[in-house]
């Protein structure tokens, strides 16, 4: 079957500010200089203030920010067995950055009715070993970060935010990553805010973190070539640095349209048996990284929508606390997370998609709620 509705096209996105980024890249070839150079510099300044934060480092992914936020601010102690708690749905990246910063990940279960991770059992989650919560701004919406944030300051927690899907979301006036101690975002090409390649940040109100995580990210050299850290290498380029520049100027406009596209969903679909996922507009700015509804018979009707041609996925097909890596004896089901793990699957979108192919993956999803 051929796809007549990807659930991705980034060439489309590409193609909308074309001449802007060939123009920022001959830039860069003019310059010469391809890795920490100016153009990274200005990134950072610009994307902290975006954030409404102070500062900002640029990495090279969204998974290497989470591990230097965790190892800068201290939170993850190599070979402590230091705790970190976060949601079971989430990429697989989320617990992989706890790992590789020598912590272990702890799962809490989420709320149904947001899917993001849920404060009450984040709370029963703590123990004496617990030094950070890592909560996730899944599908683009925004945890119930004062909760969340309360609860870390009871039991002194380091809060870092995984926004690598929520540029630009708001939550009460603030914007994402602006709530914790530092925030990790990425810049992988399907993200709001992609590149041409991998990138990454961490931002944060304290200097000193944003210094730290400058040192870890070049191999932990302070100074020059001089071994005092183990660091990681995990540098942004100048190349990408210069297009996420020209897309950050457009990022509120393009979150706008996902927002449209998704209340024409949200509208299609409200009489259908399909439960989505909706904020009211007043409390927060869901950025809808993803469209993601929940339908018993997740797989009857994506193959259906396949044979229309119309292309969805899961986000995710494994629940973190099942998987082998992080799977251990002491963490307890999370019956929220286990029920709706088998039922989500994304919709197509993003700013770029036509109201058109919208409203024609509406209609089919109607045209199977006729059939069953
Ligand atoms: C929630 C979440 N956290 C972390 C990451 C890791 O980002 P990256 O792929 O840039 O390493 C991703 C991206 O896949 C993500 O969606």
């Amino acid at each position: 079957m051929s796809i007549r509705i990807p659930f991705h096209d980034l060439k489309r996105q590409n193609e909308e500010i074309e001449q802007e980024i060939q123009a920022c890249i001959a830039g860069v070839l003019q310059k010469g200089i391809f890795i920490l150079g100016e153009e990274v510099d200005r990134f950072e300044n610009e994307w902290a203030e975006f954030c409404g934060v102070s500062t900002a480092a640029g990495v090279n992914n969204g998974t290497d920010a989470l591990e230097l936020a965790l190892t800068a601010s201290g939170a993850v102690r190599k070979g402590k067995q230091d705790e970190v708690i976060t949601s079971p749905l989430t990429a697989g990246y989320t617990a992989l950055a706890i790992v590789n910063a020598g912590g272990v990940p702890v799962f809490a279960d989420i709320d149904p009715q947001t899917l993001t991770l849920n404060p009450n059992t984040l709370e029963k989650a703590i123990t004496l070993r617990t030094r950070a919560v890592i909560p996730v701004h899944l599908y683009g919406r925004m945890c119930d970060m004062q909760a969340i944030c309360e609860i870390a300051y009871q039991y002194n927690l380091v809060v870092i935010e995984d926004a690598a899907q929520a540029h630009g979301a708001i939550l009460a006036g603030k914007r994402a990553g602006s709530f914790g101690e530092a925030a990790a975002f990425s810049f992988y090409p399907t993200k709001k805010l992609g590149g041409l390649g991998d990138g990454g940040a961490v931002i944060s109100n304290n200097p000193e973190l944003i210094d730290c995580v400058k040192i870890l990210r070049q191999g932990g050299h302070a100074a020059a070539m001089q071994s005092d850290k183990a660091g990681l290498n995990s540098r942004l380029d100048e190349i990408q640095a210069a297009i996420l520049r020209v897309k950050l100027r457009r990022l509120d406009e393009w979150n706008e349209r996902r927002r449209r596209f998704a209340a024409i969903y949200n509208q299609l679909l409200s009489d259908t048996s399909l439960k989505t996922f909706s904020v009211p507009d007043n409390v927060d700015s869901h950025v809808f990284h993803l469209y993601v509804v929940r339908q018993e018979k997740r797989e009857i009707l994506r193959r259906f929508l396949l044979s229309r041609g119309i292309e969805t996925l899961i986000h995710y097909p494994f629940l973190l606390h099942q998987q082998p890596l992080f799977r251990h004896a002491e963490q307890p089901s999370l019956p929220v997370a286990e029920s709706v793990g088998n039922e989500i699957f994304s919709l197509p979108l993003y700013a770029q998609i036509s109201r058109e192919e919208i409203q024609e993956t509406a209609q089919a999803i109607l045209e199977f709620e006729k059939k069953v």
